[in-house]
This record gives structure tokens, sequence and C-alpha cells, in this order.
């Protein structure tokens, strides 16, 4: 069976995405096409090992007794919304040919890092269209981006960035685009603890400190509830100045709140608009996405880009993964799940083709200024 144009391309722009050599790239796309392979190389036999993701290889820190017993008691005792903290980092440690966070598999801990590799092996086995973990590694690497533009934007020295439901982030080592940022990482207390439990026993390890090296101007983690009333005023005693011009981060968070709660951040938010230049980075699900998993999501926005300048931001851009700022590359498959949602009106709640549910994330930019204010 020798496959279409079509089909070439997408493995080959697979093959590309998983970093192949260019000679093993021609080999595995030539397998994956019904080529005998025999005629391909003189070299080596049978289906060749580049058909898999780069194998899992943890780093000795993990297994340091300190480092095991904080995440045996993550394990233990968290509850999945705290642990969803760990599953994230998962992600950017297994995604690390796209980025580059060094400190994620040591936040991440070996029990999300196994099962999200044991996902990807089955995917690429399969041959799946999206590889698990893609829409993070997107999100991420979105929010990067975006992030880097509004502190341009700024044209200012001295910037803040609050991380809200800040988890396992490790923005402020890693980019060092934040050297004239202060950043604020607001999560829950044990949260805090644990992460600061892991990255002190980084310091002590030899082959870690390094990567502990701070790139934002300051750092501050701040110990607060963001369904509580409190949680800005904490932000404050910790240092951040609302008058200063700030990008807030909402990563993977907005959802776990209810409805309320959720309006409640997003309105304080918008509302430091007219005090300051403002921006807010966050992903929303669509109401098909919180019927995922057992009602551990609860606020969903189905036109982000209609509510958010009704709470006074006065610029919304929304992207869609997939859409051409929020690819990366890294969903070479035409036909991908993420292409077929795009090609559909968002107000289509139902897939015509199999009748599943449209479930969307959605990539928000918001801006506002005292100037541009909507009161
Ligand atoms: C999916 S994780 C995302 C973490 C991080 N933003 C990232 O993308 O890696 C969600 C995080 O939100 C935090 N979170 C959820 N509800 C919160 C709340 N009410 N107050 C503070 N943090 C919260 C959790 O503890 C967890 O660390």
């Amino acid at each position: 069976m020798v496959g279409t144009e079509e089909t070439e391309k997408r493995y080959l722009l697979k093959a590309e995405v998983l970093d192949f050599p260019y000679s093993k790239r021609t080999r595995w796309l030539a397998t994956r096409m019904g080529y005998e392979i025999s005629a391909m190389s003189d070299q080596e036999n049978g289906l060749p090992e580049f058909q898999k993701w780069p194998e899992l290889k943890l780093p000795d820190l993990l297994f340091s007794d300190t480092v095991r017993q904080v995440h045996a008691t993550i394990e233990k005792e968290w509850d999945p919304l705290q642990r969803s903290a760990c599953q994230t980092a998962a992600g950017r440690a297994l995604w690390k040919h796209v980025i580059h966070d060094p400190l994620a598999d040591l936040l991440a801990g070996e029990t999300y890092l196994t099962s999200l590799h044991e996902k990807i092996k089955r995917d690429c086995t399969n041959d799946a269209r999206e590889i698990s973990g893609v829409i993070l590694a997107v999100r991420t690497l979105w929010i990067d981006s975006k992030l880097e533009a509004a502190l341009h934007s700024f044209n200012a020295a001295d910037t803040q960035v609050v991380l809200l439901g800040a988890g396992m982030d490790a923005r402020a080592y890693r980019l060092s685009f934040l050297k004239e940022s202060h950043v604020f990482e607001v999560d829950l207390p044990e949260v805090l603890q644990m992460k600061n439990t892991l990255l002190q026993a980084a310091m002590e390890a030899t082959n870690y400190h390094q990567h502990l090296t701070m790139k934002a101007k300051s750092l501050s983690r701040v110990v607060a509830d963001i369904r509580c009333n409190d949680w800005l005023e904490k932000l404050q005693i910790s240092g951040f100045v609302p008058e200063k011009n700030t990008v807030w981060v909402l990563e993977g968070v907005l959802y776990y709140l209810s409805h309320s709660q959720a309006m409640q951040v997003l309105k304080i938010i918008a509302d430091k608009c007219k005090l300051t230049q403002t921006v807010l980075l966050a992903d929303f699900m669509n109401k098909a996405s919180t019927t995922l998993s057992n009602s551990i999501f609860h606020f969903y926005s189905d036109w982000p880009d209609h509510l958010l300048p009704s709470l006074g931001f006065s610029h919304v851009k929304l992207s869609q993964i997939g859409d051409p700022d929020a690819h990366f590359g890294l969903m070479p498959d035409p036909l991908n799940l993420f292409n077929k949602l795009r090609s559909l009106p968002r107000s289509i709640q139902t897939h015509p083709d199999d009748g599943k549910p449209c479930c969307r994330l959605y990539l928000v930019q918001a801006s506002g200024s005292p100037t541009k204010a909507i009161s």
C-alpha cells in the first residue's frame, strides 16, 4: 500500500515534530507509507526505534529521600485540583523539545511523568492525530509568547506579572524577558509549600542549582485562595503595586472555580484597567469541555470575547488551539481534532460528523488601560 500525497505530508510533518534526523525521517515515512524499508536503507533491519517518543529519563534528584517524600505526600493527601499542578508540570517536562523548563520533571514527580509518558507512547504507537499533552504545550508556548509581547508593549522598566493559580510554574526561572518584571505566584498553601521544599532540594543538589538562577527581577510566592475576598490584599502585602503595569496569567485555573468566583476574579482584574495598563492571558473552557471530567470543572464561557469587554477590557483577542498563533508546528495532521473544531462555527455544540460534543479551549488575551477603560 502506498499512501496519498496528503498522508505523506502528514507523516513527514509528524516526523519533523518528533525531531527525527532526516535519514530516519525518510525511513520512518517510508514504513508508514507502506514502502519496503530494506529499499531505503542497507544499515538496519526491522522497525526502527524512532517511532518512539524519547525514553523517559528521570533525574536522580527525584529519588532523593526529601523529593520522594514530598511526592508521596502529594499523591496521598492532595485533591485532584492541587494535583493538577503536577500534571501540567509533567506536560512541560515531556514536551521538553519545545519548552525549556528544566525544573518541570522535579516539580511534576515520577507518577505524573510516567503516566503521561505512557499515554504519549500509546499515541505514537496508534499513530494518533494528536499526541497527549499537546494542548498543555501549545498553551504554555502561547502564554510565553503573548507575555513577552505584552511586557514589551508596556515599554516600562518596572512591570509586574501575576500568576494566579501558579502551581508548579517555573517561568520566573526560565524566561529571561522577565528581567524587568516582579513576578507573583499565587496558589494554595499546600501547593506553594511543597513547591518551596522541592526547589530547596534542587538548590542543594549539585546538578540542579544552575536551573534555579532567577530570571525575573524578583519573585514572591503569595499564599492565597482566589475564591476568597482577601487575595488581592495578600498580593499587595507581598509587594504588588496596583498602579504598575501588570500582566495577569490565569493558566489552567478559571474552570476550577464556580461561575461567581471566576467572575469575581475577572472583575477584580478588569477593575485594574482603570488604574494602569493591564493585560490578561487566560484559557477558557466552553460549556461542553466542562462536562468532560466528573464535575471537577465548573466555570465556562462559550463567548469570552463578549464577556470580557462587558467587564471593562477594551481589547480582546481569542485564539483556538490550532490557529496560526496557537499552533507552533505541534499539530501537523490536517485532520486533527483541533482543526476539525476550528472549521465549525463556534455556536455549534455537537459535531455534525460524529455527534460528539465540541469541546473547545479558548486562549484569550484581553487588555485595557486608563485611557481606554470602559466604565
Ligand atoms: C491546572 S493547575 C495550573 C498550574 C499552572 N498555572 C500551570 O499552568 O502549570 C491549577 C492550579 O490552580 C490552583 N488553584 C486552583 N484553585 C485555586 C484557588 N482557589 N486559589 C488559588 N489557587 C488555586 C491549583 O492549586 C493548581 O496549582
